[in-house]
């Protein structure tokens, strides 16, 4: 194993120990949802977003504790984003992280009110950024921090709403009604439904670790083309990839009738389209001083990825 997946491996496991400990305990009436909310959570995945989060707030000097709950606050609104895309009602599908998926084991009702808890959850985990900034100086009111705990999350709730992750989904379930769909719509649907959590991710990352705000525009157009490229490869692996594999059926496009990257240029094209935007992520990237070889190598990475 090269030394950049062992230390994937181990950076994937620290993440989980934060993500697990910020869930809430299964008791009371309620508990059914939050099984459901554990279920979707724990089943694991590449939790590349919260990656992508600590990675940047390294590379802008940050060392503090208030990155933790905004981690596991993204991989809940990620998370509840695939069990409301996987419902009978949008994508259908049947398995996800290499599990069941959520309303296939605890039913409909129950999938979309985890999916409403997770997103809810989400900021209830990310509020306690304010406590722990508050903590690292107890004498001082930590001014600096505590803004920088509301700008992101105000960069969190943006884009994941109706100017991100939802107005890209809301764009995609349409554009399967149609019969052609213009590269401008498509960039549109992947820029928002996928790109959007990225760009907070990386975003979030910089703004806690106090980068500045035209550092913080550099980010998010860094995490654009990371977005967009992988996307791109997600709709290459929903061609060429196996379901062993990326832990959810392969064919979901074709079955509903989505216009992807693949559909619209091709497998070559879009090949090269996700090397392109890859490259650009990384060269804005070296503009950053600071050690991002981590960060570099995790883009390139994503190119070849087969899950
Ligand atoms: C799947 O995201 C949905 C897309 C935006 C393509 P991931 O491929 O990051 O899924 P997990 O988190 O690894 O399961
Ligand atoms: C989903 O895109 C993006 C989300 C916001 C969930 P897809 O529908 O292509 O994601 P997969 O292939 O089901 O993971
Ligand atoms: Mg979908
Ligand atoms: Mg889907
Ligand atoms: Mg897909």
């Amino acid at each position: 194993m090269s030394n950049f997946d062992t230390s994937m491996k181990e950076k994937v496991k620290e993440i989980e120990k934060i993500i697990d400990s910020f869930l809430p305990q299964e008791c009371g009436y309620q508990k059914v949802v939050i099984q459901a909310m554990n279920y979707s959570v724990q089943a694991g995945g590449k939790r590349l977003r919260p990656m992508l989060m600590n990675e940047t707030y390294r590379l802008f000097g940050g060392r503090g504790e208030e990155i933790k709950p905004f981690m596991a606050a993204m991989e809940m609104i990620h998370t509840y984003s695939l069990v409301h895309d996987d419902l009978p009602a949008m994508d259908n599908d049947e398995y996800r992280r290499g599990r069941k998926t959520t309303h296939v084991v605890y039913g409909e009702a129950n999938a979309i009110l985890a999916g409403d808890a997770l997103l809810n959850y989400a900021f209830e985990t990310a509020i306690k950024a304010f406590e722990i900034a508050e903590d690292f100086e107890p004498e001082k009111v930590n001014a600096m921090k505590e803004v920088s705990v509301a700008r992101s999350l105000q960069v969190l709730a943006r884009k994941a709403g109706i100017f991100g992750m939802i107005g890209g989904q809301t764009a995609d379930i349409q554009a399967e009604e149609k019969e052609c769909v213009s590269l401008e719509e498509l960039v549109f649907i992947h820029k928002h439904k996928t790109a959007a959590l990225i760009e907070a991710s990386m975003m979030i990352g910089a703004i806690l670790a106090g980068a500045s705000l035209n550092e913080v525009r550099k980010i998010e157009r860094c995490a654009y083309n990371v977005g967009l490229a992988f996307q791109i490869q997600d709709d290459i692996l929903d061609v060429t990839g196996t379901q062993e594999e990326l832990g959810k059926p392969i064919g979901s496009d074709e079955k509903n009738n989505k216009q992807t990257y693949v559909t619209l240029k091709g497998l070559e094209e879009s090949r090269k389209e996700v090397e392109r935007l890859s490259q650009e992520a990384v060269e804005i990237l070296q503009e950053i001083p600071g050690d991002s070889s981590f960060l570099t190598e995790l883009i390139h990475s994503l190119i070849y990825r087969t899950k």
